[in-house]
């Protein structure tokens, strides 16, 4: 399979950072709680910003970091289950907003697998030729969906964005991709009320609700065997990689996959303490931060494994 080269990438959180000693203020918690159940120590939280808002810093800082016009990228892919609208779609906001004027645009809602199935979607388009550049970007701003009463779940999210520009190249590739409908992690629109529909409209139907250790026990168990089967599919064993990105949801949930694959945790990249689970940005975020601070270079072979609502969970492996 012809494979994918990283042109760059890049990340954005909003300033506004909230610790877990902030939470305890609202609801019955504690930081060392948090800590130990999670690994997470603070989250990036939106003051009014919305994702396209983001999505457009990091797409920016793809163009200055790639010194691309925004006229060669051929396709905007925003990964996000918290879009500002139905439509028009964040991509088409971004497209329409860094002056992508031939790109065509589309969002992407795979979860927190939502990155990982972008990248294969970005990795269709390129290896048949149809595109050039490829503009993929993860973000959300969950925080306006999370019930911020409720203490099972608002401590465990955040907002940022993060992303990557992509061409095709002889890099190495692979992928295993899955998708199981199933309802542990939900988070409706608001229903229909209309003179057919009657009813009223409640704002707890549109918030966030998590099954949190049917979804612990389905990740840990889902990602293992996902990255047992890609390394088997492509003939390579853990040692030829050289770090696992994971999606970032529980500190304990990496734990788990590493014991799992009988695998060091220095496999592992994790940098939940700062973000929370920012779902569709998680693992872009990791990888802008590796790349900036030197962690994979050019000829690494890393692993992106994503897990989450829908259930959809998958695993890309390529070539830095
Ligand atoms: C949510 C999660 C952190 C809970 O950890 P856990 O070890 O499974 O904890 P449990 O669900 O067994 O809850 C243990 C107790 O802690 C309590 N608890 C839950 N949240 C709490 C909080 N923020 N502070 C203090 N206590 C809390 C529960 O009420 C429960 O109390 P009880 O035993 O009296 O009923 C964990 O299951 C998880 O991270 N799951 C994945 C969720 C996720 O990331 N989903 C997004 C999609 S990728």
């Amino acid at each position: 399979m012809p494979g994918v080269k990283i042109h760059a990438a890049a990340h954005y959180a909003p300033p506004k950072i909230v610790t877990n000693d902030e939470i305890s203020t609202w609801v019955d918690t504690s930081d060392e709680w948090i800590m130990q159940r999670t690994g997470i120590s603070q989250r990036h939280m939106s003051q009014g910003q919305n994702t396209s808002d983001l999505s457009i810093k990091v797409a920016t800082q793809l163009l200055e970091k790639t010194g691309l016009s925004p006229e060669t990228i051929d396709l905007i892919l925003v990964a996000t289950v918290t879009p500002d609208y139905l439509s028009p779609s964040v991509s088409c906001m971004v497209q329409g907003a860094i002056g992508a004027t031939n790109a065509i645009a589309m969002d992407v809602n795979g979860a927190c697998t939502g990155f990982v199935y972008g990248l294969s979607v970005a990795h269709k388009y390129l290896a048949s030729g149809a595109c050039r550049h490829v503009m993929l970007i993860g973000a959300e701003v969950l925080s306006k969906y999370v019930d911020w009463t409720d203490r099972n779940t608002c401590i465990l999210f955040g907002d940022g964005a993060g992303g990557v520009v992509l061409s095709a190249g002889d890099n190495f590739y692979g992928e295993k991709l899955h998708a199981r409908g199933a309802m542990p992690i939900t988070m409706a629109y608001q229903p229909v009320v209309n003179p057919f529909c009657p009813g009223e409209k409640s704002a707890e139907a549109s918030q966030l609700k998590v099954d949190g250790r049917e979804v612990f026990e389905f990740a840990v168990k889902s990602v293992s065997e996902n990255i047992d089967e890609l390394l088997a599919a492509t003939g390579l064993t853990l040692d030829d990689i050289r770090y696992i990105i994971p999606h970032q949801a529980n500190r304990r949930i990496v734990e788990g996959i590493s014991k799992k694959l009988k695998a060091d945790m220095s496999k592992f990249f994790v940098n939940i303490q700062n973000y929370g689970n920012t779902s569709s940005a998680s693992i872009p975020i990791a990888l802008s931060e590796m790349l900036t601070a030197g962690l994979v270079g050019a000829g690494d072979k890393i692993i992106m494994s994503g897990f989450g609502g829908g259930l959809t969970w998958g695993s890309v492996l390529m070539t830095v």
